[in-house]
């Protein structure tokens, strides 16, 4: 039973976000972090998911990437995913933040999104910056190299030890301290950056919503938690308020 004032807020929300983590692309078959199955229960993250691993090792950290590549590669989007697209065609005001690096949002159509961790389907260059975009699939090279210098290519996305970008972390804090309405889906909060997000749309006024199946660090901030699988309650809740609307 979802909560009337979530439905009714979300049907007359001005200004809406939505913040994603792994639970979203559980559905879809895309491993969690943490948690049942979770990808940090079998993998250490100092060996493959630090600038000190690829320096050491950049074939053994390409090559875990690459098996993650292959997972995303065959998944498909789900349900929630195809939600938060649909929110924002119908929303004028709307943005995504999402930490994950599957792409599936992208390939439901979500368009106004930042990926605050990158992207597996790109590569960058350690010596030059170049970004190039990747293939799914073999790479004629691990690591592969950069068109511009030849240097070694490391995958996109932002690696424990490193700092966020900037400009991409200034645009998500502004975006959050207007919006009215945040719905977060499928994060344990077990990193800071949802839970910092999260707080900065509180303190400007906006409901907080969070779509989990378990408690989850930001249970504490949510003013609604709503307990169940993301391809199953955003289908729900989407359905609802559009009902209010029409
Ligand atoms: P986690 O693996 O830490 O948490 C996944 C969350 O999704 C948990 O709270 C689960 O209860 C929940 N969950 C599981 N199945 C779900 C479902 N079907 N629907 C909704 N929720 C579900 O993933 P993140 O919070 O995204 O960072 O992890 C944050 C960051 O930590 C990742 O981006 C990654 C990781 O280390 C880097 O690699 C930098």
């Amino acid at each position: 039973m979802l909560p009337e004032e979530v439905i009714a807020q979300l049907a007359r929300a001005r200004c809406v976000a939505v913040l994603t983590g792994a639970g979203i692309s559980q559905e879809s078959g895309v491993p969690t972090f943490r948690g049942a199955g979770g990808l940090w229960n079998n993998y250490r993250a100092e060996d493959l998911a630090t600038p000190a691993a690829f320096a050491r090792d950049p074939v053994l950290v390409w090559q875990w990437y690459q098996m993650r590549r292959g997972l995303c590669a065959q998944a498909n989007p789900n349900a929630g995913h195809e939600v938060v697209a649909a929110m924002e065609k119908h929303f004028d005001c709307f943005l995504l933040i999402t930490q994950n690096v599957d792409g599936l949002h992208g390939r439901a159509g979500s368009r106004e999104m930042i990926e605050i961790h990158g992207n597996l389907w790109s590569g960058r260059c350690v010596d030059c910056g170049l970004i190039e975009s990747l293939p799914a699939g073999e790479l004629a090279a691990l690591p592969p190299r950069c068109s511009r210098c030849q240097g070694a290519l490391r995958p996109n996305v932002l690696w424990f030890g490193e700092s966020y970008d900037t400009a991409l972390l200034e645009r998500a804090l502004q975006f959050l301290a207007e919006v009215d309405f945040l719905l977060v889906v499928g994060t344990s909060g077990l990193v800071s950056i949802p839970l910092s997000l999260a707080r900065v749309a509180a303190q400007g006024g906006a409901l907080i919503v969070d779509v989990n199946p378990a408690d989850s660090g930001l249970s504490t901030i949510a003013h609604h938690s709503l307990r169940g699988r993301a391809g199953e309650v955003l289908p729900l809740l989407w359905t609802a308020a559009n009902k209010t609307l029409s």
